[in-house]
């Protein structure tokens, strides 16, 4: 039987529709061609978007952007039937390891009750600093504030 092959790409304009419509179904939002956008001046802006492929399917995706020397994660998601099979964790160690080393933290913001995604990012060392109340809609709820910081030389 063949093994089944786990690969990362960098998005491209071409993978704009199929993370637009992703993210629709995942997150419920509704603004449109968002990546789109991103994708169209992806090169001059600093956006990181890379997609994880299993057997060449498009199973999830991560999307964070640099700005100085922080690393913001936007959203990170994979397909729902792929789910705690160690994809999510693939794809942010892909993160970490091409961030550039002037990046000296790493942030991401969780719906509370969101344990999956708690659970992931404190594995990775993401420590709770702060609570956004009421951040969230449909429903509401507060978001968790976590942060990773690279130890100093
Ligand atoms: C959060 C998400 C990306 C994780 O993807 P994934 O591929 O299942 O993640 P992984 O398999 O790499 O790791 C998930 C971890 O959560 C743990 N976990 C799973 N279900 C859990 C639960 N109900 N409570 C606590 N932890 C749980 C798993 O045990 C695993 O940890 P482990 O490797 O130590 O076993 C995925 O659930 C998802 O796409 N959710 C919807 C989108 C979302 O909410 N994204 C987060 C926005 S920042």
């Amino acid at each position: 039987m063949q093994d089944n092959i786990f690969c990362i790409y960098e998005a491209n304009l071409k993978d704009s529709e199929w993370l637009d419509k992703f993210e629709e179904n995942i997150f419920s939002n509704n603004r449109k061609n968002i990546y789109k956008n991103i994708l169209t001046s992806y090169k001059d802006n600093d956006y990181f978007i890379f997609i994880g492929f299993l057997n060449r399917l498009k199973i999830g995706y991560i999307v964070g952007r640099a700005i100085h020397d922080e690393f913001n994660i936007y959203n990170l998601a994979i397909l729902e039937q792929y789910r705690n099979k160690g994809f999510a964790s693939k794809l942010l160690c892909y993160i970490f390891e091409h961030l550039s080393r002037e990046i000296n933290s790493v942030y991401v913001e969780v719906r509370e009750t969101n344990f999956q995604a708690l659970s992931l990012y404190r594995k990775f060392g993401f420590i709770e600093y702060n609570i956004r109340e009421n951040y969230y809609s449909f429903p509401t709820e507060n978001a968790i504030l976590m942060q990773y910081k690279f130890q100093s030389d």
